[in-house]
């Protein structure tokens, strides 16, 4: 298996100041590792610096979800005119490049979405506000509030992206924005409410811990940022480009490339790398989560783990990412 160094994205502006962002993550992640590797007896000075994936191809990962999506007896790339354009919640549409994007929030979305808008050639400093709505300002629209003809028309031409994460990393992430960060609304609201649930009561201050959420999540509490990618229907709709935001540097480059974009490049580079860094495989929050709860949430991830590439050790409590399984070829 390759190993996967997951890339810690971090929205952080309103925390983290932008220019020390990478000092402050890169210290809360060596912090973490060295929790890690109290907990598990591990010295940690035997640290090695991080090894990057072989990265797969677009084609590779196309192929990797074309055999998945065939085990899980799901593949119907052949009729997919047949698929509901309501059902595709968040596919963007990009009419000057013919592109249709599929995001998720905690994968990546807004860095794709500011590529978006600079690429639009109507990006204007200090105007952020492209999330949700937001972006149909810059003349972008979502592909379900078109009329039927046209969206199914850009459905068939339009060549697609898809920006995904590994599952249970993205998770991880999700609980700790959402659940731990400071000033996150989520902790008064769903915080509040897995604490009840799970403890009886709830006072002032209580953070819910990951297995908490984790149980949470696997009993069947949904929210968009923990949803599964199936609502980019990949087993229904052959997909173009399969971004990952682990991989995010270099498969931006590659698609910025391929659609004409690549002049705007550096200066979102220059902006967003305040966010993304290699992490450590390691999802040690799952220490306490239990076998039981774990395979529930397989139930919920097995799929997009299996048509993206991504695996987790539950023994190791570590997450990977390889299309071996599906195609044979050991890259990410
Ligand atoms: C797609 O086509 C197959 C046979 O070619 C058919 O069995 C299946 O029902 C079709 N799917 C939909 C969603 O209509
Ligand atoms: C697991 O449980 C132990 C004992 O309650 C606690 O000290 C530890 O912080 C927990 N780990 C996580 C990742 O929640
Ligand atoms: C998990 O990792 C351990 C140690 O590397 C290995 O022995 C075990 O076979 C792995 N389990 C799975 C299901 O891959």
């Amino acid at each position: 298996m390759v190993k996967l160094r997951l890339f810690a994205k971090i929205f952080a502006c309103g925390i983290f100041i932008c220019s020390c962002g990478i000092y402050l993550s890169g210290i809360s992640l060596v912090t973490q590792r060295r929790v890690s590797n109290r907990d598990h007896g591990v010295d940690v000075s035997s640290t090695a610096p991080p090894e990057k994936p072989q990265l797969c191809t677009h084609k590779q990962r196309i192929k990797g979800v074309e055999s998945a999506c065939k085990q899980h007896g799901e593949l119907q790339w052949h009729n997919s005119s047949q698929v509901s354009i309501s059902s595709f919640p968040n596919l963007l549409v990009d009419d000057k490049h013919q592109l249709l994007y599929c995001g998720f929030p905690k994968a990546a979305s807004t860095s794709w979405l500011k590529h978006f808008v600079r690429a639009s050639g109507k990006w204007e400093k200090g105007q952020m506000s492209i999330r949700g709505k937001g972006i149909e300002r810059y003349g972008f629209k979502h592909l379900h509030s078109l009329p039927e003809k046209e969206a199914r028309d850009r459905l068939q031409t339009y060549r697609k992206m898809v920006v995904v994460r590994h599952p249970l990393d993205r998770l991880v992430s999700a609980w700790r924005d959402k659940l731990v960060m400071k000033d996150s609304p989520y902790r008064k609201t769903i915080g509040k409410n897995i604490i009840r649930k799970f403890r009886g009561s709830y006072n002032e201050g209580d953070l819910a811990s990951f297995d908490e959420f984790a149980n949470f999540v696997a009993i069947g509490f949904s929210n968009q940022h923990w949803a599964t990618f199936r609502s980019c229907k990949p087993c229904l709709v052959r997909c173009d480009y399969i971004s990952r935001t682990e991989t995010v540097e270099q498969d931006s480059g590659d698609i910025m490339a391929v659609l004409g974009l690549g002049d705007h490049l550096p200066a979102i580079h220059a902006h967003r790398s305040a966010g993304l860094h290699y992490m450590e495989t390691d999802l040690w929050q799952f220490e306490n989560v239990s076998r039981a709860i774990y395979d529930k949430l397989l139930g919920i991830y097995q799929a997009d783990m299996d048509i993206f590439g991504y695996g987790f050790n539950f023994s190791q409590k570590t997450a990977y990412c390889s299309l071996q399984k599906f195609t044979g070829d050991d890259c990410c």
